[in-house]
């Protein structure tokens, strides 16, 4: 089985549960607070690891102590943390608030995550990896994401891209993307499409990435589930599962991390779909980002 080698940000998250988010020039009392290891790429990288998955993380952390917990915890999951590069400032942060209805809103500073570099990468032989995938998000800089889309595809490495936060991205570079997953934001940004109108927008979206070059595209619809779509145009909708919910932070993250450990295992396209469901169905359940991502173990029970 192949490794993943998640090239990304580690954040910690302070996050603020509230019983509605602050509107401008507001102030709202918590009704909580937490502080907890976060960060689309580390996020990503335990669900995989979670699911089953051999994890690299490959990023920045700074000299701080909490830069010391997230290594900490990274290792506690079993994800290979060699190749995290040590800055000089501090961890990159998120301030999280979260209401009563489950829905976050969210703050980031880029802190050590911004200070990656393209010369950071080329250090690190062991990145390219035949039969690994590199998993990419967008919190570390675009310089430092492009160079691993170009030298994976050189390399023959797959890739998977989660546009996230939104961007545009070079048309030139579509072509070389093995799987794309948005969200709906994140779809309507990267597409132009407005695709929580409609099943006819949802395909349009997901239709002009693959008519662009992208080889598989998933959109997560939230409470809808996903779509998904192959490069003959196939499409596979997946119903998210009935939970109640507690906190959807990471659900994103939880998705995508466990759909691409079922994928490194050669499990059949609907199977990782039904998994990725599953895991993220569970881990919006629970409060919590990372720490309510489900292990392969609790995702099988809930499928049984
Ligand atoms: P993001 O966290 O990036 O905004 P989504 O909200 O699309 O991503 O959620 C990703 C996946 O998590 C969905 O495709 C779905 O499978 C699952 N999910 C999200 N919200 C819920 C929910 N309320 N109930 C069950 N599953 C959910
Ligand atoms: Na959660």
């Amino acid at each position: 089985m192949g490794n993943i080698i998640t090239v990304g940000s580690m954040n910690m998250d302070f996050v603020y549960y509230v019983r509605s988010h602050p509107l401008p020039g507001e102030t709202v009392h918590s009704v909580r607070t937490e502080t907890k290891s976060g960060g689309k790429g580390a996020n990503q990288a335990v669900a995989a690891k979670l699911s089953g998955a051999n994890v690299t993380m490959v990023g920045a952390l700074g000299k701080d102590p909490y830069s010391e917990d997230v290594l900490a915890g990274l290792r506690g999951y079993g994800v290979d943390t060699s190749s995290i590069v040590l800055k000089k400032g501090t961890i990159g942060t998120a301030f999280i608030t979260v209401d009563e209805s489950g829905q976050n809103s969210i703050v980031l500073n880029g802190g050590a995550n911004a200070l990656l570099t393209v010369q950071d990468l080329e250090c690190l032989p062991s990145l390219f990896e035949p039969s690994s995938v590199v998993l990419l998000q967008n919190e570390i800089p675009w310089d430092c994401t492009q160079y691993v889309i170009e030298t994976a595809y050189r390399r023959g490495v797959s890739v998977c891209l989660n546009p996230a936060p939104a961007l545009t991205i070079p048309p030139h570079l579509l072509p070389l993307i093995d799987i794309m997953v948005l969200n709906e934001t994140e779809a309507a940004w990267v597409t132009g499409v407005k695709v929580e109108h409609d099943e006819s927008a949802v395909r349009q979206a997901a239709s002009s990435l693959i008519r662009s070059g992208v080889k598989e595209v998933i959109l997560t619809l939230g409470a809808k589930g996903s779509f998904y779509m192959n490069e003959r145009e196939e499409v596979i909708h997946t119903p998210a599962f009935k939970v109640n919910v507690e906190d959807t932070t990471a659900a994103g993250d939880t998705f995508i991390g466990s759909f691409l450990a079922a994928r490194q295992k050669g499990l059949r396209t609907e199977s990782c779909l039904r998994w990725a469901s599953a895991a993220s169905a569970i881990a919006v359940s629970r409060a919590g980002a990372q720490s309510s991502i489900p292990d392969a173990e609790e995702v099988a029970a809930f499928l049984k």
